[in-house]
């Protein structure tokens, strides 16, 4: 039986492809709802970027992701690298952002740096002529990055910070997700029970028809990786 959020963390161990077998992998703080009786139609959020970790180290994501029944996992990503430049062309103390799908491999749309400050929107949402999901990343409400992947349903979303390697040491600031907003294709009576939260808090779940379901302020305590 599929419990609390099962989707999400049966796709966590593989998560943001980047790793290496051999590579260590944390998880910390989470707002996570899933699995839907339905499927997950669209889903918005604007990611409010915090400082990169310092020092930046490799690698340090925050994403808001979906998994899949295709067992993909839909995630536009902001990531803090070691190498900033080496990676999308960002400074020092800057992040990368894309559109993203972990697909076995981890694709992607274009990579492009953005700020502390900046507010990443991740829109993901169901195509009916192509069956993809179409994902876009926009900074401050301008396109940025594109991405669609012949998924499956989404069947949960769930926000992470996810460290890899040498990351797995340091501390990553507070930040909030706002103006979340998650449609289903069809009511479902059970998904507001399924959510699921760590060292995170809300302003609140809410749905006035079981369908479409709404967060205005997502706040993701500060956290200290030690693995
Ligand atoms: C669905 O995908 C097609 C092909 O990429 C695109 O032309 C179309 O605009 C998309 N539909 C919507 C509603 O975005």
């Amino acid at each position: 039986m599929l419990g609390p959020s099962s989707v999400f963390f049966a796709t966590l161990a593989a998560i943001l492809g980047f790793a290496h077998g051999e590579d260590t992998i944390g998880f910390g703080p989470y707002f996570s709802l899933g699995p839907t009786q339905s499927w997950i139609r669209e889903a918005t959020t604007t990611l409010v970027l915090p400082k990169v970790p310092s020092p930046q180290e490799e690698r340090l994501a925050l994403w808001p992701g979906m998994g899949t029944s295709g067992g993909d996992l839909i995630q536009a990503l902001a990531v803090s690298f070691e190498s900033p430049s080496a990676n999308c062309g960002a400074s020092a103390g800057q992040w990368c952002t894309w559109a993203s799908t972990l697909q076995g491999v981890q694709l992607g749309g274009k990579q492009v740096p953005a700020s502390a400050g900046d507010r990443l929107t991740m829109h993901y949402v169901y195509n009916d002529s192509t069956g993809k999901y179409d994902q876009t990343v926009s900074i401050n409400g301008n396109v940025v990055s594109t991405l669609s992947t012949s998924s499956g349903h989404a069947e949960g979303w769930g926000t992470a910070v996810e460290c890899q390697v040498d990351a797995c040491t340091g501390t990553v600031a507070a930040h909030q997700y706002v103006d979340t907003v998650i449609t289903l294709n069809a009511a479902d009576s059970t998904f507001a029970r399924t959510l699921a939260i760590n060292e995170a808090s809300s302003s609140g779940l809410t749905t006035s028809d079981n369908k479409v379901f709404k967060v205005s302020t997502i706040n993701i305590q500060s956290h200290t990786f030690n693995i």
